[in-house]
């Protein structure tokens, strides 16, 4: 036979035996789910678990379909940053029991590293404990939204904000807690997920609130809506006019300012922009109620309508301040600035420095009583400071300055081994964090003046 020929016989024959092998791993990949169905009825027939049992084995077997990466990704985004394609993967998988939710392939590696958490923080809690210690603190309740937060190594992994329900259950990438196990704890209380992770559970915040609620237009950010409450010296009782309300962000903000002594005029153009915001304030009011029975201000009135032409709505109203966060602002601005106080603040929110000239320009040609004051943007940078570690996870030790000649000496001292060294013994490092917030707007202040 030629060299070709024997070639040729040899590739058949290995041909041959892949396929058989495929065949006796598909028997063996069929009688193993056979197997698996066998087990899920055997143990669905005989089996009573109570409920916690129930959802912990639910968790456990949820284990079965790794996460895509687009599904890792949408995990860490709030809400209103996914598509609805993503929002309708994220219900179902809430819904269907048998949902997946942990990365099989990360299973086995994060239990193992779940096993030194449990061992390295002190943090399993007695869920037992439920008692309020300290006067006007209250236990949480049923309706309250919350955050979970998930930190390991300074950065957070996983922030989720949800609403607390009977019943229901936190679902993450790191395990499960039930919800019946959060109410009536302390807020601020760290939890063991089902796969033992500790989770902080805390009050959601206005600044929680806002970033994760449900958006129509993009919103005032946090950082800058606090500026131009300082910029615009909003104080409680005042009469504020906001516009456009969009997704209701600066309303909340400017409805604590003024408190219940107060009052804000939202108005908006879009009505589904307008039904946005009022959802959102409702919400956050309703929310807010189940905090101990406190109750937060009724006091915007949201409006639908165009600024421009709002004359009438206007008529016979003097505001403390005025916050606009529009495409367009000096259009408005000749029906708002007669209602303005005198020597009161209108800021403006814009994306775009290029907005801030057109306002600017605007102004000049509309020949309006407004100094422009400041122009500026907020930027707030976020540090990582820490004890400094060794590659072996250990502390670093703090070393005094030495000369040339101990150099050598010191150089071959290994580092400490010391669990909880002294205090003032670790160096630390410190260092502007990697992820840092972009851009979000220029702040704009105008001041109304009389001739
Ligand atoms: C960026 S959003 C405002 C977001 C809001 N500040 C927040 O924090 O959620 C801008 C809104 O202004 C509204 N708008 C634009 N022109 C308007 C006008 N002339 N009168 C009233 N609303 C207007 C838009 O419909 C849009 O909802």
């Amino acid at each position: 036979m030629s060299f070709a020929g024997l070639m040729c016989v040899c590739r058949l024959v290995r041909i041959s035996t892949c396929s058989e092998i495929q065949l006796r791993n598909r028997h063996a990949l069929v009688k193993l789910s056979q197997n698996r169905r066998e087990i899920k009825c055997f143990s669905s027939g005989s089996v009573n678990y109570n409920d916690e049992e129930l959802a912990t084995k639910q968790a456990l077997s949820r284990r079965r379909r790794p996460l895509s990466p687009l599904e890792r990704i949408s995990s860490l985004l709030p809400q209103d940053a996914l598509s609805p394609e993503v929002m309708q993967l994220r219900q179902e998988n809430q819904h269907e029991p048998n949902s997946v939710q942990v990365p099989a392939t990360d299973c086995i590696q994060e239990e193992s590293k779940c096993e030194e958490i449990a061992e390295e923080d002190d943090l399993q809690v007695d869920a037992a404990v439920t008692s309020a210690t300290l006067p006007g603190e209250s236990l949480l309740a049923f309706g309250e939204l919350l955050v979970a937060e998930y930190r390991r190594k300074e950065q957070v992994e996983f922030r989720k904000m949800f609403q607390l329900q009977a019943g229901t259950q936190l679902q993450s990438s790191w395990g499960i807690i039930l919800h019946d196990s959060i109410a009536r704890q302390p807020a601020g209380r760290i939890l063991k997920t089902s796969r033992g992770f500790p989770i902080l559970i805390r009050r959601a915040s206005l600044e929680d609130y806002v970033l994760f609620m449900k958006r129509g237009p993009a919103i005032v950010y946090p950082k800058d809506a606090a500026t131009m409450l300082l910029m615009m010296d909003v104080t409680e009782g005042d009469f504020v006019l906001e516009s456009g309300s969009g997704s209701g962000a600066m309303s909340l903000f400017l409805s604590r300012a003024v408190a219940s002594t107060g009052r804000v005029l939202s108005v908006e153009v879009r009505e589904d922009h307008h039904r946005r915001a009022m959802l959102n304030y409702k919400h956050w009011r309703t929310s807010w109620s189940l905090r101990g029975g406190k109750e937060w201000p009724d006091n915007v009135l949201f409006h639908n309508a165009d600024l421009c032409t709002a004359s009438s709505l206007l008529d016979g109203q003097g505001f403390n301040a005025v916050a606009l966060d529009l495409i367009n602002p000096h259009l408005v601005l000749p029906t708002v600035i007669p209602h303005l106080h005198p020597g009161a603040v209108c800021a403006v929110y814009l994306a775009n420095i290029t907005q801030v000239s057109d306002l600017l320009e605007g102004l000049r040609c509309l020949a309006l009583p407004l100094l422009c004051e400041r122009i500026i943007e907020v930027p707030v940078r976020d540090w990582l400071v820490a004890p400094a570690l060794q590659k072996s996870g250990q502390y670093c030790t703090r070393k005094a300055p030495v000369m040339a000649e101990e150099q050598g000496e010191i150089e071959k001292e290994e580092l400490t081994t010391d669990a909880h060294p002294a205090f003032g013994s670790i160096p630390y490092i410190a260092r502007p964090h990697p992820e840092q917030m972009s851009h979000t707007a220029f702040l704009v202040k105008l001041r109304k003046y009389v001739q």
